[in-house]
């Protein structure tokens, strides 16, 4: 979990969200729906964004997840919370750490994606409040400042590959 091994004992049909906020107190996962639609509560599972209301926790024994609290600490991550700031691309921020969550994926994968691959990126998301537009454009923008870094923060020439992070 977000880089540690964690051992827990718990009932293995708890859905991981809860189990996520409840339990570990990692509060950063929403819950919009809570059946699979919108994307509050988006996860990487061994490398899968899922969405943490509908899987058990037991599900993730063994693997790899990582959650908001660990992404936005990255350097693409921390790049997307900037962006999304100085393009005003939060209103509630109820959607936000699923749409960093989906962005985190794309751009540790495409080096400056275009606004289609981000809307493609981000599609499982729902967003109340902004339109999308002001979230594509701070993607986009993120995109344009790692240009020339990789994944830890530095110059590209390094050996480091851009799904390092
Ligand atoms: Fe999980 Fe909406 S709360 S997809
Ligand atoms: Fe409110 Fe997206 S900012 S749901």
């Amino acid at each position: 979990l977000n880089g540690s091994h964690q051992t827990v004992t718990t009932d293995p049909q708890r859905r991981l969200l809860d189990f996520l906020r409840d339990d570990l107190g990692l509060m950063g996962s929403k819950e919009g729906c809570g059946e699979g639609e919108c994307g509050a509560c988006s996860v990487v599972i061994g490398g899968r964004i899922i969405n943490s209301c509908i899987i058990p926790v037991g599900y993730v024994e063994g693997l790899e997840l990582e959650t908001i609290e660990s992404i936005r600490e990255s350097t693409i991550g921390r790049t997307l919370v900037d962006t999304f700031a100085e393009h005003g691309a939060v209103q509630c921020g109820f959607c936000i750490p699923g749409m960093i969550v989906a962005g985190h994926a794309l751009l540790r994968e495409t080096e400056r994606p275009g606004e289609a691959e981000i809307r493609e990126a981000i599609s499982g998301n729902l967003c109340r409040c902004t339109g999308y537009d002001r979230i594509v454009a701070a993607i986009r923008a993120a995109g344009e400042k790692l240009v020339g870094v990789d994944a830890r923060g530095e110059p590209a020439a390094s050996e480091i590959p851009r799904g390092a992070d």
